[in-house]
């Protein structure tokens, strides 16, 4: 999943159970700081890794896309996270208003879907997820972007895959 370059191996997954599957794995090196944001176009997977992640954390009831509140929550015994899609954000106002900024804070993992349409609001990501639709499946890439999220990426590539 990811190399001491900070750069992960592209990996293909075929369809939404391998998409399922693979949120589940990652979620294993995950921790709570982490701050990772989710690329793709509309209908390209996000919301789907994030479900696979949820379930690897043991999250078992519907996992809702935040299209609509912007945010959902889910508490665990050792952490929140909290699953962001800012595709309708409006502006900055709402964001205040919000009180988004105290989201992103060292007990929570942060999933962001859509953090291109916040301008310059977010902090940086420890990992960026680009996924991008190829024949029937997706190309899913990991790439991290701080110390925390080159050492989480190494972590996940030591992991054995099931
Ligand atoms: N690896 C995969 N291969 C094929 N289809 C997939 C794969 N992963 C997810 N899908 C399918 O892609 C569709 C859209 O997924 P999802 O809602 O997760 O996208 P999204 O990126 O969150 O979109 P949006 O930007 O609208 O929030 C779903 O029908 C899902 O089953
Ligand atoms: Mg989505």
């Amino acid at each position: 999943m990811g190399s001491e370059s900070g750069r992960g191996r592209s990996v293909y997954l075929s369809d939404e159970a391998a998409m399922l599957a693979y949120g589940k794995r990652f979620s294993t090196c995950l921790h709570p700081g982490l701050i990772i944001f989710l690329y793709g176009n509309l209908g390209a997977g996000k919301t789907t890794l994030a479900r696979g992640i949820l379930h690897g954390l043991g999250y078992v009831r519907h996992v809702k896309s935040p299209t609509y509140n912007l945010v959902e929550i889910y508490k665990f015994s050792q952490l929140y996270l909290y699953h962001f899609d800012f595709y309708r954000l409006n502006d900055f106002l709402e964001w205040e208003e919000a009180g988004f900024r105290e989201y992103f804070n060292s007990e929570s993992i942060c999933l962001v879907e859509w953090p291109e349409k916040t301008g310059d609001l977010l902090p940086t990501a420890d990992l960026n997820v680009f996924i991008e639709m190829s024949e029937s499946g997706r190309n899913i890439d990991v790439r991290a972007d701080t110390e925390t999220g080159r050492r989480c990426l190494i972590t996940c590539e030591n992991l054995k895959t099931p």
